[in-house]
């Protein structure tokens, strides 16, 4: 197993620092990839290149590509829900699998759905052309696709609008329909099971906000991308306008299917498709590189290593992009729901850290708030940058943006010492005994491993591509740490006790709960 090759390499030497790694000058071509319009730089990882050349040497070893190969052909790996795993079929239109023609039929419809709104064949019920589109769906059916649209609204179709609702909590949908006129919205409710109480709940609310304000005939008004055909058409909706999901889709990889319906409708014609296909430049790469020049492969080997040689548990991610502002969030879902396991796929507890913490925000913002633990704070966090060399914006502003981001990877590096602090005090006059005080205070470790992923610009297709690294990443990981990322089976015992618990609220009878949550509801209902 991988690991334990890791592990014996870890053992066998230890590695530098990275002010030291990082005088070679060789260091720089050989811990660097590109594909599908990104580079990676892992040169600013703990890593010695001797290390990085042995760990690469194990991962193809591994076969990772044959068992990628595998995945995109059909195999049924997710082996608790007996699921093939068929993600990337939805932005390979090449492939000769049978469920090609249902993938591109439904591409077809959603494209022809979005062409019919955005030039006014398709109106509301009183003829009125449809200008707000409300996405109503939670967690897979919501994230990836918010995401893609924050991240394209340079193209934007002019004349619609996109709104995301996602939280039960009713001020998120009360909120989105009070601006909006119910004779030009188009709700799509995105839910692959239309089973999920968030979803269906707030689709109760917006058919009723439909109905309360004289829309009578809501087919034109409420379309759906779900599996679950019985239980959309039972919902109220046209069996014509349900756009098809498939079991072998999960949740979190689904952006690229009928989900992505409200990124057809409200971005430029021929974007959600440049998506794609940036997607599957990115899986050709994964299938068919070795593993020194993978991209995918690169990111999930440095998080091993960081997790197996500095106990790392904890990555933050940091777009040096404005419009990238909601990957972390959606890589927190793809990342965290994939590998947060502790079994191995037959069932065995396993023996390492599997999945890590990932968070983050938006570079410059968090310079201002958390970066100072991740400078001088005492637990192990590792970083990944990511940067669009130029933008649609000022290319002025956007200079000093970069500069941000590469002063914060310096920083990361090699930080600055005792020494150094206190001179730069006692250069601006400060008396010697503050000064010795003061430096302690300001003295910076750095050794913060980091990577750096860099694009020309952030277009449809490096977007597609970046998003497709991280799918193939988990995948990867997955493989390697020999657990099932594909199922979620965590998340399940939190709906069954919300259910109970929406009972007892309801009927005051909460004898089966302990005395603290008793008190809690009783609290509750006094207050109704
Ligand atoms: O509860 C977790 C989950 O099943 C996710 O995996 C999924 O993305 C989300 O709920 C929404 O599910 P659905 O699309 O079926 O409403």
């Amino acid at each position: 197993m991988l690991l334990q090759t890791i592990k014996a390499i870890v053992a066998q030497q230890t590695t530098k620092s990275l002010a030291d790694l990082c005088q070679d000058v060789d260091r720089y071509e050989q811990l660097n990839c590109t594909a599908a319009g990104l580079t990676l730089d892992t040169s600013r990882q703990r890593i010695e290149t001797s290390q990085f050349e042995a760990l690469c040497q194990a991962a193809d070893q591994s076969a990772f590509s044959d068992a990628f190969q595998q995945m995109r052909e059909g195999a049924v790996i997710n082996n608790t829900e007996g699921r093939a795993v068929l993600h990337t079929l939805l932005r390979n239109p090449g492939s000769t699998l049978e469920d090609a023609a249902t993938v591109s039929s439904t591409l077809d419809k959603m494209r022809q759905l979005a062409t019919a709104i955005q030039n006014g064949e398709w109106r509301g019920h009183n003829g009125q052309r449809i200008t707000d589109v409300v996405n109503i769906g939670i967690g897979g059916s919501d994230l990836g696709p918010r995401m893609i649209y924050r991240a394209m609204l340079n193209y934007r179709k002019a004349g619609i609008t996109v709104h995301w609702v996602a939280n039960i909590d009713p001020a998120d949908i009360e909120k989105t329909l009070s601006s909006l006129n119910p004779d030009s919205t188009l709700f799509v409710v995105s839910s692959k099971s239309f089973s999920t109480p968030e979803t269906l709940n707030n689709a109760n609310a917006a058919r009723k906000w439909l109905v309360d304000n004289g829309v009578s005939d809501i087919s034109r008004h409420v379309v759906a991308a779900s599996s679950n055909v019985k239980m959309a058409v039972a919902f109220g909706i046209d069996e014509t306008n349900i756009f098809p999901l498939w079991d072998w889709v999960g949740g979190r990889f689904s952006l690229w299917s009928a989900i992505g319906l409200p990124l057809m409708i409200g971005l430029d014609d021929g974007v959600f498709e440049d998506i794609l296909a940036g997607a599957c430049a990115m899986d050709e790469h994964t299938q068919s590189t070795q593993a020194a020049d993978n991209l995918p492969a690169q990111l999930a080997l440095m998080e091993l290593w960081n997790s197996e040689a500095f106990s790392v548990t904890s990555r933050a991610v940091l777009p040096y992009c404005h419009d990238l502002r909601l990957l972390p969030a959606h890589l927190q879902q793809l990342e965290m729901e994939s590998l947060g396991k502790q079994v191995t796929k037959s069932g065995d507890p396993v023996t390492y850290n599997t999945g890590g913490v990932v968070w983050g925000t938006e570079g410059s913002n968090g310079q201002h708030s958390y970066h100072q633990l991740l400078h001088q704070g005492t637990q192990n966090i590792a970083m990944e940058i990511i940067l669009p060399l130029t933008t649609h914006a000022d290319p002025e502003q956007h200079l000093k943006l970069i500069a941000n981001a590469l002063a914060q990877s310096q920083a990361f590096c090699y930080g600055q010492s005792e020494g150094e602090a206190q001179q730069a005090l006692l250069a601006r006059g400060m008396d010697e005994q503050q000064a010795s005080l003061i430096a302690k205070h300001k003295a910076i470790p750095g050794n913060r491993p980091h990577s750096i992923i860099t694009m020309d610009a952030l277009t449809p297709s490096t977007l597609g591509a970046l998003v497709a690294a991280y799918e193939n990443k988990v995948f990867l990981l997955g493989y390697w740490l020999d657990i099932n990322a594909f199922d979620q089976w965590g998340v399940e015992l939190g709906k069954v006790h919300a259910s109970a618990i929406e009972n007892a609220l309801t009927s005051g009878d909460a004898s089966a709960l302990d005395k603290g949550y008793n008190d809690l509801i009783n609290r509750y209902r006094r207050l109704l």
